[in-house]
């Protein structure tokens, strides 16, 4: 590849846009080596989950106070037993990860208390984490919490881990904030580096026949990021942090298209474990033919060409063209027949 694919993305210099997002994948060292010989750029890694620690801390807590006693328990339930052993098999992950990896790791944090995330983020700075990203799944369901109050508390956990780590801090945000460009200058403000749009919240879903309400996890389609895609194009150039787009990204085009509204690096998750790491490869190689083919002669130079700052139709990202779209739908009733 001769054309300059290089990004610079949470200060962190990299070959290309193209980085695998949290998943699955980075559980396996075989799978993670597979993506860096693909060509990802980095790697960001599966989530260390807050309700684990958690509920490995309540389980030790009870099997503590069970007269049966620790060391007995200890030989039926060898993975809940140790209250560290998520952290620490977390933190051996990252370790392992780096160690055969040359290519940057970003561990992944997914919590939204204050207690005990401040001191995790500063274990995985220590374990040789090149960034962190904050994975804030939360569903604002109490309707007795405010937007502010939800707000504040992101904006603490970031406060409080900037205190503590010097690395890189990004959020993997939800589309859900009543104000998104706002709350992203807040964030930046408040010492994070980068944002990552957007989070897909999987949602429930309700069983006609069982009467039951179930989880489903659908993974994306090429196109489905077309929500982040906006927000992309609306705040670059108004915010001075990273801007990482996840989801829906899927080929070249899908990638290119959130390049040239204005994010730094493109995450690809549903479309490696639906076809593997070669699909990293054929996207790498798509955006290297575009650019090989547009006037541009550098990937930092497509950054952000149509985010609405840049368009010539600015319009286009906000509501003229709500009206313009519905006005110009034309009714086929023959297929109504
Ligand atoms: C099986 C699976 C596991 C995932 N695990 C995590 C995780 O641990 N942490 C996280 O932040 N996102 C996780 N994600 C979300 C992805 O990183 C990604 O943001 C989302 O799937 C949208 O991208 P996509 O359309 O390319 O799949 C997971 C997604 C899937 C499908």
């Amino acid at each position: 590849m001769s054309v300059d694919l290089r990004t610079r993305y949470l200060g962190l210099e990299l070959k290309n846009p193209v980085v695998p997002s949290a998943s699955p994948l980075s559980r396996s060292l075989d799978s993670a080596r597979a993506l860096e010989d693909a060509g990802a750029s980095a790697i960001v890694m599966y989530s260390l989950f807050e309700e684990e620690l958690n509920e490995q801390l309540k389980q030790s807590a009870f099997l503590q106070q069970q007269e049966v006693g620790y060391s007995e328990a200890e030989t039926f339930l060898p993975l809940h037993s140790d209250p560290g052993s998520g952290l620490d098999s977390y933190l051996e992950q990252l370790r392992r990860l780096k160690e055969s990896l040359q290519i940057p790791v970003i561990a992944s944090l997914n919590g939204i208390s204050l207690d005990g995330w401040v001191e995790n983020g500063r274990l995985l700075a220590e374990a040789g984490a090149d960034a962190l990203e904050l994975n804030t799944y939360y569903v604002a369901a109490d309707p007795a919490v405010s937007a502010d109050e939800m707000e504040q508390r992101y904006l603490s956990l970031i406060s409080e881990l900037r205190g503590v780590v010097s690395l890189p801090i990004t959020v993997k945000l939800s589309p859900f904030f009543s104000s998104l460009g706002n709350f992203v200058s807040k964030l930046e403000a408040t010492g994070a580096n980068g944002v990552s749009l957007f989070n897909r919240f999987y949602q429930p879903d309700i069983d006609i026949d069982s009467l039951r309400v179930a989880p489903s996890l659908h993974l994306s389609h090429s196109g489905d990021g077309l929500l982040a895609m906006r927000w992309l194009g609306l705040l670059r150039g108004r915010v001075g942090l990273s801007m990482a787009a996840t989801g829906g990204i899927h080929t070249a085009e899908d990638a290119l298209k959130m390049l040239l509204a204005g994010a730094d690096v493109t995450h690809l998750c549903s479309a490696l474990l639906l076809h593997g790491p070669k699909q990293l490869r054929t996207v790498l190689s798509g955006i290297a033919a575009w650019l090989e083919e547009s006037p541009y002669d550098s990937l930092e130079e497509i950054k952000g060409v149509l985010a609405q700052q840049h368009t010539r139709d600015p319009g286009a990202y906000e509501r003229a063209s709500y009206v313009r779209m519905l006005d110009s739908y034309k009714v086929n009733r023959t297929a109504w027949d």
